[in-house]
């Protein structure tokens, strides 16, 4: 059993735990991530390692209400236990071949995952520009985080509730337009966000490179819940990822697939609703 150390509640639907895990906490390096299980009959999902203290033993987990899974988790207090905490699995996140300025973009609660990369290149002493967004000001999460380690951020929201009125690739674009030199770009967020920013990146020749988290199950590479086209070859992202040069990703087929689950998801958190569940 793990215990859930500390509680913060980000935003309505965003929720964080420091998680006590030092196995976990000692190896965790930017980009990987954990599968849980809330309790032994829960269902495994993945999530990112936001965060680590080898001293304290504690790892940091970042979470979306958006399923059953993750509003049973969002439900449990500080003091309380989980299940499983397996990890850090994933390939930690590479640096770029090349010098020069790296713009980070993270999407909604895909802020979440793109911040241990930003603090590990903000530690290498590289210069990040961040560009984040969500559809509101109250959705907006680790704001000050992102701009301790960012040498420049620009904020948007989708309802212009704060900063830039717009979505996170207009501002891309700007720097795509400026002409200067652009050492790479990483953008995590909503499957959307993602295809669009690669197929906006693409014509500049730009290395873009994303982090997908699509459903996962053993997080071994044996049962192939996560797998994904890359460059025409099926890569898992469990093992091979989460990080892909973004152009290569057959992002139909990963649109496609993850809804495969919509309704048998949203069964569960209507039986969850009437109090079948816990
Ligand atoms: P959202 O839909 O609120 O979008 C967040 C921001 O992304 C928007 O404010 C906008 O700036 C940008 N965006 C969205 N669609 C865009 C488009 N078509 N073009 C350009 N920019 C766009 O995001 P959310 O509700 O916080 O995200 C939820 C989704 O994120 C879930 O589907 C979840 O699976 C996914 N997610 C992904 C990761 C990951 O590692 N890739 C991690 C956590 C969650
Ligand atoms: Fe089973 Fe990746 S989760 S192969």
């Amino acid at each position: 059993m793990y215990k859930l150390v500390t509680k913060k509640v980000l935003s309505d639907v965003s929720k964080q735990f420091e998680v006590e895990a030092p196995l976990v906490a000692r190896k965790a390096k930017p980009g990987q991530f954990i599968i849980l299980r809330v309790d032994d009959k829960g269902e495994r999902i993945p999530l990112t390692i936001a965060d680590s203290d080898p001293e304290r033993g504690t790892v940091t987990i970042i979470f979306q209400e958006v399923g059953l899974t993750t509003q049973c988790l969002g439900n449990k207090e500080a003091g309380e236990y989980i299940n499983d905490f397996v990890g850090p699995l994933g390939k930690p996140m590479e640096f770029p071949e090349h010098p020069g300025r790296i713009i980070a973009v993270g999407g909604g609660v895909g802020i979440a995952p793109v911040y241990p990369k930003v603090k590990g290149f903000f530690k290498a002493g590289m210069d990040v520009t961040s560009i984040i967004g969500a559809r509101n000001k109250e959705l907006l999460i680790l704001e000050d985080e992102m701009r301790a380690v960012s040498k420049t951020i620009h904020v948007c929201t989708d309802d212009g509730s704060y900063g830039h009125h717009g979505f996170v690739s207009d501002i891309l674009q700007q720097y795509l337009d400026d002409g200067e030199p652009i050492a790479e770009i990483i953008a995590v967020g909503p499957l959307p966000m993602m295809r669009a920013i690669v197929n906006q990146t693409r014509p500049y020749g730009v290395k873009t490179v994303v982090s997908l988290n699509p459903v996962m199950v053993d997080g071994t590479g044996m049962c192939g819940a996560c797998r994904v086209t890359v460059d025409g070859v099926t890569k898992f992202t469990c093992v091979d990822g989460p990080v892909f040069d973004g152009h290569q990703v057959d992002f139909d087929e990963l649109v496609a697939r993850s809804r495969m689950y919509l309704d048998k998801e949203k069964q569960s958190l209507e039986y969850c609703r009437c109090g079948g569940a816990k």
